[in-house]
């Protein structure tokens, strides 16, 4: 007997970054020392006080035990009160607020949760991987909204088509934008987005993983900060980038409360929650002093505005991102012909640098390389230093 995967799981390639470690490890033992800048893993060591939260958690024995899908109620507490100081929303916790194992899990759960096949998900490209993945593997349609560099990678929700409008039950945004950088200027996407939603009656998932990793005085919105938000939209957040806590999983969703619910019971068949420990930690995280973050921002600050000199230096232009922990630049001229992929091959396997090609983002990421700021300031410079050298051979070739 020969186990056959679903028509939905074969007809996805593997995921981009279990693609990614696989060359990286190629390169490895090849003898290539590695500057690995493709996924989005912080480097910086998790707050102090959040460990010692978490090594308290873990010596009291009931933490022990199975935790319950919902979370703790000091959690979904602890989220509501830093959603309020934050964004001067003001959520209940107990219908409002929902932990997740990950906000990746909770996007790809909501999907499997709210849609029957042959639904309709209307998704950027390039988008994080899941937001498409995840659709895909609900048996969903998707309707990809282009993004792209002249539009300041944001989708115009007037030019869909009325009948991908009607067919789609989830419209999905993302900014502080992965893989592009970009950032909202003003609150009219979102605007625009209430709008779409009245007229056809979808639900906005609204991720905002990147909400606090911000520079030069941006600051992000909440799509709930919008009055009539919380009828149609739903906000995902991480705890893996503002707090660096990625391996720890844990996140959070936030908004409509039916869809919240749905999603919770959802999860109630398939896991149970969050260790109690972590969220204990992540209590520790929202409640805490929060100086954490304006360090680990002005220390991406340092290395984008390092790279992005050392780059130029190379050849190479790329543009100054806002929020978020990536620069995302078009393929050097030498590089386009050959394409993303081929070109973060030629890097990983050849130079031992480990970026992301933009067609691992969708079809619109073509042409496009997305490089990680999850390295110190010397290591980024070294990798520029070999980027330029590759473009060289390209140019040579
Ligand atoms: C836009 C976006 N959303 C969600 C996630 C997933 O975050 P988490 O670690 O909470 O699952 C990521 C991770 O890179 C991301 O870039």
């Amino acid at each position: 007997m020969k186990p056959i995967p679903s028509q939905k799981l074969s007809g996805l390639p593997p995921y981009l970054f279990v693609r990614l470690h696989a060359l990286k490890t190629q390169a490895a033992a090849a003898g290539l020392p590695i500057i690995d800048l493709g996924q989005g893993s912080p480097d910086m060591p998790s707050p102090v006080h959040v460990v010692s939260a978490l090594k308290n958690a873990a010596d009291q024995p009931w933490t022990h035990r199975y935790p319950q899908t919902q979370g703790l109620p000091e959690l979904r507490q602890a989220i509501a009160g830093w959603y309020q100081r934050r964004f001067n929303v003001v959520l209940d916790p107990e219908t409002e607020v929902l932990p997740l194992v990950g906000s990746k899990e909770g996007i790809a759960h909501l999907f499997m949760a709210l849609l029957e096949p042959g639904q309709g998900v209307l998704v950027p490209s390039p988008c994080y991987p899941v937001h498409y993945n995840g659709a895909i593997l609900a048996g969903a349609k998707v309707h990809l909204m282009a993004l792209s560099e002249e539009n300041g990678f944001l989708p115009d929700l007037k030019k869909i088509p009325a009948v991908c409008g009607r067919r789609s039950k989830i419209l999905l945004l993302n900014y502080p934008n992965n893989p592009t950088g970009a950032v909202l200027k003003d609150l009219r996407l979102l605007e625009d987005a209430l709008a779409f939603s009245r007229r056809y009656g979808c639900l906005i998932a609204y991720d905002n993983a990147y909400s606090e990793l911000v520079f030069d005085g941006y600051k992000a919105p909440s799509i709930l900060q919008l009055p009539q938000a919380r009828s149609c939209a739903v906000e995902f957040h991480s705890l893996s980038k503002s707090y660096s806590m990625a391996g720890w999983r844990i996140g959070f969703v936030v908004g409509n409360t039916e869809a919240i619910s749905h999603l919770g019971k959802f999860k109630g068949f398939l896991d149970y929650g969050i260790p109690a420990f972590v969220q204990l930690a992540a209590v520790a995280a929202l409640n805490g002093p929060q100086d954490y973050i304006a360090t680990a921002c002005e220390t991406y600050r340092k290395r984008r505005d390092a790279l992005i000199k050392a780059l130029a230096a190379a050849g190479w232009e790329i543009p100054v991102p806002s929020a978020t922990i990536y620069l995302w630049g078009r393929l050097p001229p030498a590089a386009r012909k050959a394409g993303s992929l081929a070109f973060a091959e030629r890097l990983i396997l050849e130079h031992g640098v480990v970026v992301s090609p933009g067609v691992g983002f969708g079809p619109h990421g073509e042409g496009y390389i997305r490089i990680s700021l999850v390295a110190p300031q010397a290591q980024l410079e070294e990798a520029a230093r070999r980027i330029g050298l590759a473009v060289a051979e390209l140019k040579s070739c």
